[in-house]
């Protein structure tokens, strides 16, 4: 299938997988992002460099190209940050939908994709965790994606166009080749934390708590390779594409519907650096569900997806190749140049 894609935060993680893969299907991109945690060095095809609290300059990518649907995946996303600069992330992630949504409306754009999280779900109590659970953030992270999941329905039902919510568990891993791969300026993420350890950046990795009731104490997520993820959208674009816009949409988990606990990540990290990584047991973390583990039956029944790159050994080994590799290159002169406020 051939369309127009706006892609919003394209040049992050996940967006600069997500907009390679659509160009080599086919797909026209253009992508749309201030660079506060993506990369220039990271994006395929047009670029367009701008920010979503910037009205007029979106407006403009709109006046001057036809957008057959739209791809939202900027945001901050740092669950600490946002706790501590609540106000920035409601006016940067709300804010920012806010204006994408009534320029889309300006232009008769009627197809959204939305990139929400697990941590709508908070503290989960039933696991694995199905889209009825209740919704319950408990940072303000995850409250600006939960409300953003509201304002796209709301505003779906009265204006009639198409939507699409993917709620992604952890993203991990890179593309095989080793292009394109995870860069968050502090990282926080713990599989490339771990493989900064096995590169000998840092000494050794914290682990959040040892004392949960979990099989080894410490937490256990739900990790979904970037391929994975990828794969959900090209369904979810195609689905939005084929449909008429009808004020209606879904929103779906991406988990890969198993749970690794810290140490079992470790361990595996260990087996496929062949590094030892050493570790210091830290305190919980405010608002650390023990557990966190997504069912995919919904998305599976609707769009056919099923994870298929999303065992740990392979999610690992893809990150390792990227990490001692172009990540380097691109990280190694930006390093201390980043900030985080505005
Ligand atoms: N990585 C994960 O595990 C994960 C899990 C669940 C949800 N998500 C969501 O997926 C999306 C992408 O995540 P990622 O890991 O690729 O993060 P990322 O930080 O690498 O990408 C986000 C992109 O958005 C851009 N951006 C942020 N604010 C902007 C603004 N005001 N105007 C224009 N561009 C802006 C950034 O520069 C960056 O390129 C985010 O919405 C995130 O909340 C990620």
């Amino acid at each position: 299938m051939s369309a127009n894609v706006l892609i919003i935060g394209g040049a992050g993680y996940i967006g600069s997988h997500l907009t390679y893969c659509l160009r080599q299907r086919g797909y026209r991109t253009f992508v749309y992002d201030n660079l506060s945690t993506g990369h220039r060095e990271l994006v395929t095809g047009p670029f367009i460099y701008g920010d979503v609290l910037e009205p007029e300059r979106l407006e403009d990518v709109f006046a001057s190209h036809r957008i057959d649907v739209v791809i939202h995946l900027a945001a901050k996303s740092l669950v600490s940050e946002s706790l501590a600069k609540p106000l920035f992330y409601y006016e940067n992630n709300i804010g920012g939908t806010l204006n994408i949504l009534k320029i889309m409306l300006q232009y008769g754009v009627d197809k959204i994709l939305f990139s929400s999280t697990a941590s709508v779900y908070g503290s989960p109590k039933q696991i694995p965790v199905t889209e009825d659970a209740p919704l319950k953030p408990d940072n303000v992270y995850g409250f600006t994606k939960l409300a953003i999941e509201r304002m796209i329905s709301d505003s779906s039902r009265i204006h009639g166009f198409s939507y699409f919510v993917l709620r992604y568990f952890n993203a991990a891993g890179a593309d095989p080749e080793g292009n394109f791969g995870e860069l968050h300026i502090p990282e926080t993420h713990i599989i490339p934390r771990i493989l900064d350890v096995a590169l000998g950046e840092e000494d050794h990795i914290v682990v959040y708590g040892t004392d949960y009731d979990t099989p080894d104490g410490t937490c256990i997520r739900d990790y979904i390779h970037i391929l994975d993820i990828v794969d959900a959208h090209i369904r979810a674009i195609e689905w939005l594409l084929e449909k008429k816009s009808d004020g209606t949409g879904l929103a779906l988990n991406v988990g890969s519907g198993k749970g690794y606990s810290v140490l079992e990540v470790i361990k595996t990290a260990e087996k496929v650096t062949g590094k030892k990584i050493p570790i210091v047991e830290g305190d919980r973390r405010p608002g650390d569900p023990p557990r966190l583990v997504a069912s995919y039956e919904k998305i599976k029944k609707i769009l056919g997806w099923e994870p298929k790159y999303s065992d740990l050994e392979t999610i690992i080994e893809t990150a390792w190749n990227w990490h001692k590799g172009r990540r380097l290159e691109i990280f190694r002169p930006k390093r201390g140049s980043f900030t985080y406020t505005k």
